[in-house]
């Protein structure tokens, strides 16, 4: 049963058109379209589809789940994953030719392991924490990891395809930290080029990157968020500004209205009171769709003319606007925009991080599952 009174729109041309931008901004190094997280709520077969057409040529994604489920899709584009713990099941990844990021010796013993079972050499990108302290090996660890990648190298069980690491604040251009990385991974493909690695792809630079920072860019870009048409940064640049377009539309069908006096108290807590005498529209999403609660009163809708913001508390399944007086020429049926691309005189994403306190990457990325996803503009075959 697909019915479901809400949906998000997901706009293929916007996809293809960010993936355009963000090739021009990358120069000669190659993009890979980062499709984790169900590429950031969107859908991950289709988008990487739509990427892959668009001259994307590479796709990352974090769980090694994740990969299997594109090969599984039929999609044979170089792929890269990089969250996984010790007995992950390796062997089908080598076997799938899926690349896989390594930052530490078990990971290393473990790909060479793979390897043998799989009857083929394990792609790997070396990962060096150049400064983010989060995935990647320590500089001091770094010549003892990829002294023991050549030796797998060298007999044959590892190819080592990558060198590669993450930027923790690229999306503050006048932060030195930006540039301090980017000497410690210079000092990391030294070691790597002296132990005799020449790996084809370096890569460092994710949106923020890419679009701020050409620096980073060498062989190979890792955009996200730009790719479905939302700034990394909106402090220094919004969407818009860097041409980019908001690939995601969230609707919802306004499924019930009604007009009340002046002092209405609205929803759970009462925590909102109509000022005056007017109209409410009901619309059928809430926090179980991954509408953030604590946006609160805070969070945009347009529903025709009307910039509304939800009225009281989000509820698990619904929210309240109040149109006030004006609102009479709101009724069921209408659609409300929730967000979409600020081009189109809707909210956006962003709107609703600002509300909620957030960034427009957990908006998206949180959107419930239950929502439908809309594929329009699709060019190659879902
Ligand atoms: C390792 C890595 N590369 C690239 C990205 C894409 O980042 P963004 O969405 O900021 O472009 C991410 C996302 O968090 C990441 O973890």
């Amino acid at each position: 049963m697909s019915y479901y009174p809400a949906r998000a729109v997901v706009d293929h041309a916007a996809i293809r058109a960010n993936v355009e931008r963000l090739r021009a901004a990358a120069g000669s190094a190659e993009v890979m379209a980062v499709v984790k997280a169900d590429a950031y709520g969107h859908g991950i077969v289709p988008v990487s589809r739509s990427a892959l057409a668009a001259g994307a040529t590479w796709l990352g994604v974090a769980q090694l789940g994740e990969a299997l489920g594109l090969r599984a899709a039929g999609i044979e584009a170089p792929l890269l994953t990089w969250i996984f713990g010790p007995g992950a099941p390796l062997a089908d990844a080598v076997a799938a030719g899926i690349d896989v990021s390594a930052a530490a010796p078990w990971a290393l013993a473990e790909l060479a392991a793979a390897a043998v079972a799989a009857g083929r050499p394990a792609r790997v990108h070396l990962k060096v924490d150049t400064g983010m302290a989060r995935g990647g090996a320590r500089p001091e660890a770094w010549a003892e990891l990829v002294d023991h990648a050549a030796r797998l190298a060298a007999d044959g069980t590892v190819d080592v395809v990558g060198v590669w690491s993450h930027l923790a604040r690229g999306d503050e251009p006048a932060e030195p930290t930006t540039a301090q990385q980017l000497d410690v991974f210079r000092a990391a493909l030294a070691v790597v080029s002296r132990a005799g690695l020449h790996p084809a792809v370096r890569h460092l630079a994710a949106s923020s990157g890419t679009l701020f920072h050409p620096d980073t860019h060498f062989d190979l870009v890792r955009p996200g968020i730009a790719l479905y048409g939302l700034s990394p940064a909106p402090e220094v640049s919004g969407a818009v500004e860097l041409g980019l377009r908001a690939a995601m539309r969230l609707e919802a069908d306004v499924i019930l209205t009604k007009d009340v006096p002046a002092g209405t108290p609205v929803g759970y807590g009462h925590t909102h009171t109509t000022a005056s005498a007017g109209r409410l529209a009901l619309l059928p999403l809430g926090y179980g769709d991954g509408i953030p609660r604590h946006a609160g009163s805070g969070g945009p809708v347009q529903l025709g003319a009307h910039r509304a913001h939800v009225a009281g508390r989000v509820s698990m399944d619904q929210i309240v606007l109040d149109l006030g007086p004006g609102g009479t020429d709101a009724s069921v049926g209408d659609v409300a925009v929730l967000f979409g691309d600020a081009r189109d005189g809707v909210p956006t994403a962003q709107d609703w991080a600002d509300a909620a306190g957030t960034i427009s990457y957990e908006i998206v990325t949180r959107l419930g599952t239950r929502v439908p996803r809309t594929h329009v503009s699709q060019e190659v075959t879902p």
